[in-house]
């Protein structure tokens, strides 16, 4: 399960991101970027950020740690910024929280080299999940002490929005042309040689385990929070063992 932190302060808006995390203080007297239950984008979102970036750190990535975050609707009556007092007024209960990386720079492909090695695994994980935010324009990447973090899984598993054509939907290619690392010459062969065989029904089942029940209620169609969560494993075992042969554009 992951961490439960209570928010005791709001401080910050980060303005980069288009759903408007938040900078928030909590009573473990960590600093965490959270992710509102509220925001325009939805649950889901928060879904897909637990299980890919679970997901990633278990296949090796490096991956802010995830903890849920309870939100006190109070926090936002102080709050001059009309947009930030909706968000948190409309995000009691639980949210998702994330390690803040302090001093942590934005990824930039012409400042930054990668490996084709690393590059590789990043596009092959990302083609794993339909990760279509890790563009040029918009890495989700960020470098600490010359290293690379993951970050921002909120736009992938597409399929989730629409779970009778899921099957469909996950059997599509991956198009990495617009990838940041595409430049870098990713090695997605020898990538999935390595971790394709680590993504098994068992470490799926650990990694949706994860998952908040409050967040997996009431999808029509699933009668319980696990029946959902074995939903969201079944199209990411099928695609581990050939997406490789399905990813285009990467060089
Ligand atoms: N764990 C972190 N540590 C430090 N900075 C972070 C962290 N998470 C996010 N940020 C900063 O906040 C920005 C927005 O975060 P993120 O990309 O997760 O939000 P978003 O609303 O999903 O953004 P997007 O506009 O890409 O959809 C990032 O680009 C990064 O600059
Ligand atoms: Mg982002």
């Amino acid at each position: 399960m992951l961490k439960e932190v209570i928010a005791t302060r709001y401080i910050t808006p980060l303005r980069e991101g288009g759903s408007l995390p938040g900078l928030v203080e909590a009573d473990d007297f960590g600093t965490y970027v959270l992710k509102f239950t509220g925001a325009g984008q939805g649950r889901k979102t928060l879904v897909a950020e637990v299980v890919c970036g679970e997901l990633a750190r278990r296949l090796g990535f490096r991956v802010p740690r995830l903890v849920t975050v309870d939100v006190d609707p109070v926090l936002g009556l102080g709050e001059p910024d009309q947009q930030v007092q909706e968000l948190l007024k409309s995000s009691g209960g639980t949210n998702l929280g994330m390690d803040f990386l302090s001093g942590a720079l934005g990824f930039d492909p012409l400042a930054f080299e990668v490996s084709a090695e690393e590059a590789g695994r990043i596009v092959w994980f990302d083609a794993l999940v339909n990760n279509v935010d890790r563009s040029w324009r918009n890495p989700n990447l960020l470098r600490l002490h010359g290293e690379t973090w993951l970050i921002d899984h909120g736009a992938t598993m597409i399929w989730h929005h629409n779970w009778p054509a899921a099957e469909a939907s996950a059997a599509r290619p991956y198009d990495a042309a617009d990838h940041a690392l595409a430049r870098f010459a990713p090695d997605v062969r020898s990538a999935a040689a390595a971790l394709a065989p680590l993504v098994t029904g068992e470490l799926l089942a650990e990694v949706t385990a994860e998952i908040p029940d409050v967040w997996l209620l009431d999808e029509p169609g699933f009668a319980t929070p696990d029946d959902l969560r074995r939903a969201y494993a079944r199209p990411l075992l099928a695609r581990a063992a050939t997406i490789h042969e399905r990813v285009k554009g990467e060089r």
